[in-house]
């Protein structure tokens, strides 16, 4: 896919500047027995006054509050966002297809990551009229009448992750652009093309400037934005580093909002009641899923030492179940990596792990080829190896033995990140005495499961490092929109 075409406000220009390569994760086999990574397509490389543009083109079409996106009323953007919908989903399989070449991910979480979507749109727009029933209501106090609504912020900067280029790209366009607010949009550096056969759909449903598509190198062009003073709500998935580094930036950061999912360090906690062929399964998932490139991946294993070797002798069988290969082949988990330097640096992870006292303990573990990385499990992980404190984010299960469930607590009171933990107990005695300890430390603890964000209606943020504002259907409305009113006092003079 080449793009000789980008939309700049609210409009596709042909493109005649320098072009980013985009090489597939996925290596192919060449008639002479080596590997290459295939050349899928290329991006518009912006300039920073290219991205100024765009951003103008988002001011513009605010205009203070005075343009025809934010005075449209809740209804007309409801029908343009259905419009929208409608014609993402007939680019369904092209889209589906650039994720997995994109990013590695396979068919079936592909389709997944689509569907899911498409879903979280819909959950949104009746959410939004839910919303709108009951926040659009008049209360009279002290012979004050006020009619209290929900407002737009003003011109928003989102940027998505590679992961879940598509879903969590959305999640925090669809509400800040429904309530309102116009968009300034740079895709994830891998993850761009599958929005290229969405650009249309952009133009041809809103009004010119409301949504704008910025491509390149987000450290050549994103500062510039910022320093601009122009974004009034900057909204990232991603690392907490790159968003404290962009709000700094902002002329007036105590008057920028920022709705943010960053790192996160999930620990398992498996305590001496846990029911352990449920904990195995439930730590693949979490741990595995899509090579543990996700924000609510399970990163950390705490075992207690009762139990550490039947553990890892069940979670070394799991892994070897687990199959590897092509995002296009049936019944396939772990994939290839998109992130080039990914295999390194899981790599130096594990040799620093070894040098420590950490043993790879399943057979491969560990063993990269190409951008595939087979899963290692890491045992005993203590506090001197970076896998104990480090996000990985990749396919390493590290696994630590305590003796004291005060040991897993008070790793997580020193945690930076706090965005959630997995406990696995079959004594309810035991559970119920770790949920405020653990609660009041990250956003969301599982008893029994993984760690995850779905289902998309429950609230997803984080403490510390991990996230600022909160996400999810609802949540995510409220925090693209200001609540305000329209205050009226009654007296003799003001009687209509
Ligand atoms: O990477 C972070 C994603 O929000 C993870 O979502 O838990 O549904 O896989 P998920």
């Amino acid at each position: 896919v080449h793009q000789k075409e980008y939309l700049s406000n609210g409009f596709m220009k042909a493109w005649n500047g320098p072009s980013h390569e985009v090489y597939s994760p996925v290596a192919l086999a060449q008639p002479d027995g080596s590997y290459a990574r295939k050349l899928i397509g290329t991006y518009p490389v912006c300039t920073e006054k290219e991205a100024l543009e765009a951003l103008d083109a988002a001011v513009a079409a605010y205009d203070n509050g005075r343009g025809a996106w934010p005075t449209m009323g809740v209804d007309g953007r409801i029908k343009c966002v259905e419009r929208f919908t409608q014609k993402i989903i007939a680019q369904k399989d092209i889209v589906v297809k650039l994720i997995m070449w994109e990013i590695g991910k396979s068919y079936a979480d592909s389709v997944k990551e689509f569907d899911r979507t498409v879903e979280y749109i819909y959950a949104t727009i009746d959410a939004l009229k839910n919303l709108d029933r009951q926040s659009s209501r008049f209360e009279i106090e002290q012979g004050i009448v006020a009619q209290v609504r929900r407002s737009p912020l003003g011109v928003v900067l989102c940027m998505g992750p590679f992961n879940y280029p598509l879903n969590e790209t959305f999640t925090t366009l669809i509400p800040a652009l429904i309530m309102g607010n116009t968009i300034l949009f740079k895709p994830p550096k891998h993850g761009t093309l599958l929005f290229y056969p969405l650009l249309e759909a952009f133009r041809d449903s809103f009004p010119e400037g409301v949504v704008n598509t910025i491509y390149g190198r987000g450290h050549a062009i994103v500062p510039a934005l910022m320093q601009s003073g122009k974004v009034n709500v900057l909204t990232l998935i991603g690392a907490s580093k790159v968003a404290d580094e962009l709000k700094k930036l902002h002329p007036k950061v105590n008057r920028l909002r920022a709705i943010l999912g960053l790192d996160a360090k999930n620990a398992a906690i498996i305590t001496q009641h846990a029911d352990l062929k449920l904990a195995v399964e439930e730590t693949v998932l979490g741990a595995l899923s899509f090579n543990g490139q996700r924000c609510t991946a399970l990163k950390i294993a705490f075992v207690h030492r009762s139990k550490v070797d039947a553990f890892l002798e069940l979670l070394t069988q799991a892994v070897s179940k687990l199959k590897y290969g092509m995002p296009w082949e049936k019944g396939v988990s772990l994939t290839p990596l998109p992130e080039p330097h990914k295999p390194a640096y899981l790599n130096e992870c594990i040799e620093d792990a070894q040098a420590h006292g950490a043993k790879v303990v399943n057979p491969g573990g560990g063993t990269a080829f190409e951008s595939f990385v087979y899963p290692a499990i890491l045992y005993p992980v203590n506090e001197k190896m970076k896998l104990y404190r480090e996000e990985q984010f990749g396919p390493i299960i590290p696994v630590v033995a305590f003796d004291d469930l005060e040991e897993p607590i008070q790793y997580l009171i020193e945690s930076t990140h706090g965005q959630q933990v997995s406990v696995f107990s079959q004594y309810a005695s035991e559970i119920a005495s770790l949920i405020d300890p653990l609660v009041n430390q990250v956003s969301r603890v599982n008893i029994n499961c993984q760690c995850q964000r779905g289902p998309d209606a429950f609230p997803f943020t984080g403490r510390k490092d991990s996230a600022e504002g909160t996400l999810s259907v609802v949540d995510a409305l409220r925090s693209f929109s200001i609540r305000s009113l329209v205050a009226t006092k009654f007296n003799e003079n003001n009687k209509q």
